[in-house]
């Protein structure tokens, strides 16, 4: 309550005090939220900073692992060593991973997509990962909730959430997962700010476990807040989740009772497109090969020297260039026989990967295009629209994923074409 007094003349000796007595609890409680808001994207920003140059040494260990695993009669121990170095790359790429979804400077790939279809891909894996003494209960709305998402995105939303309602329930209980369509009138601006009116696809993840005093709530979806042992929480699950849904347009609300449980709800933007067929992308056992010439654009030497030999060992013929001037030299003097273009999207010297493209294009319209970035400070929370024979791969990718990627997109541009 906040109470202002004044004092203002009366007649002649008599003085008139006036009291004004107003509620600022919405106020404060909106206040609290920014303050949160901006913290959250200092923590943030420091973090993506990192994590990008983190991804290029990444790059470096996860490809040299891989070519090393496969030096011919290596002893068995050498084998293991190789196996355990790319595990734990693998480990340290997951959490560079989410420290760039929380600055939102990974790539995000948004399409048309019905949320019960996503809850569905999920299923299996909440299902294992809960356990057996947690009841599942899953009620998905009838008519299907079409929204403009990235799937593997809101899927870490999903499994976050059910990663924290299970570890409040240690000892069993209940786990509800339900969808809905809303439509929200008037915004609860004061328990969201980011909340606004309109159609919603609402996902409800409910459990009956420990709960959250109201002293901690206001900080669960800080990066690394965490009230779990060392060891078993990094604070960044709902950090995460937090940055994906904003992503999205929408945002998370959250109620809880000590000893009751607690419900989150995520709020999506409904759309009302049809979800396009999306053909289903080959699969290969072996990593495929190729005997195309490709121009390998990376300006950190010893990714493009890496790239440059695992492209070469499957087939291909590789010209390299260091910066966009570099690669533009080159095929003006290769250009005819330069069949896939395979950029990092930031590049320096003032010409980005996506802006060399489409510099190449114009005299090549029908040129395969692989974008790969740590993160892009241009890309920086913007959604890269690709292309029909466009393709991204988030670095740090593993050989084969990069030999899957280029192959698939050569493929699709000789299809197209004929
Ligand atoms: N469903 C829940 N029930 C009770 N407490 C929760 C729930 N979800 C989150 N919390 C609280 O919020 C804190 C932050 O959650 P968050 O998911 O961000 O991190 P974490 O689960 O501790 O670690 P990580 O997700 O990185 O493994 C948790 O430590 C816990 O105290
Ligand atoms: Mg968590």
């Amino acid at each position: 309550m906040e109470i202002v007094a004044r004092q203002i003349p009366g007649k002649a000796l008599e003085t008139l005090i006036v009291f004004n007595a107003r509620d600022v609890t919405e106020q404060r409680q909106l206040e609290e939220r920014l303050r949160q808001a901006s913290k959250m994207e200092a923590i943030g920003n420091l973090a993506g900073g990192i994590a990008h140059d983190f991804n290029n040494v990444l790059a470096t260990i996860m490809m040299q692992a891989e070519l090393g695993s496969q030096i011919q009669g290596l002893p068995p121990e050498a084998i293991e060593s190789f196996a355990q170095i790319r595990a734990a790359t693998a480990r340290a790429a997951e959490l560079t991973h989410k420290l760039l979804i929380i600055s939102r400077r990974e790539v995000f790939q948004p399409t048309a997509l019905n949320l019960n279809a996503c809850l569905q891909n999920v299923v299996s894996l909440v299902t294992r990962t809960i356990g057996d003494d947690i009841q599942l209960k899953i009620s998905l709305s009838e008519e299907p909730l079409l929204v403009r998402g990235d799937p593997a995105l809101l899927e870490t939303v999903i499994l976050n959430l059910v990663v924290n309602a299970r570890d409040a329930m240690p000892n069993g209980g209940e786990l509800i997962i339900s969808t809905e369509l809303q439509h929200i009138q008037v915004p609860e601006q004061v328990l969201n700010p980011q909340a606004k009116p309109g159609a919603f696809a609402v996902l409800t993840i409910a459990d009956t476990g420990c709960g959250i005093p109201p002293d901690i709530l206001p900080r669960i979806f800080e990066p690394f807040f965490t009230t779990k042992p060392k060891g078993k929480g990094t604070g960044l699950g709902l950090s995460t989740a937090y940055s994906i849904v904003q992503q999205h347009h929408g945002w998370i609300s959250v109620s809880s009772a000590v000893g009751k449980g607690s419900t989150f709800q995520v709020f999506l933007p409904l759309i009302e497109k049809e979800v396009p067929p999306t053909a289903r992308a080959a699969t290969y056992v072996l990593p495929p090969r190729g005997s195309e010439t490709i121009l390998l654009v990376e300006d950190e030497a010893p990714v493009r020297k890496l790239t440059r030999i695992v492209l070469e060992r499957a087939g291909y013929r590789v010209l390299e260039a260091g910066t966009a001037s570099e690669a533009i030299d080159i095929w003006l003097a290769h250009k005819h026989e330069i069949q896939l273009l395979f950029t990092d999207l930031s590049l320096p010297g003032g010409m980005n990967g996506h802006q060399l493209a489409e510099r190449l294009r114009r005299e090549a319209p029908h040129l395969p295009v692989v974008y790969t970035t740590g993160y892009s400070a241009e890309l920086a929370g913007q959604e890269l629209s690709l292309g029909k024979i466009e393709a991204f791969v988030q670095k740090p990718a593993s050989p084969t994923k990069i030999l899957e990627v280029i192959r698939q997109c050569l493929d699709m541009a000789r299809n197209s074409s004929s």
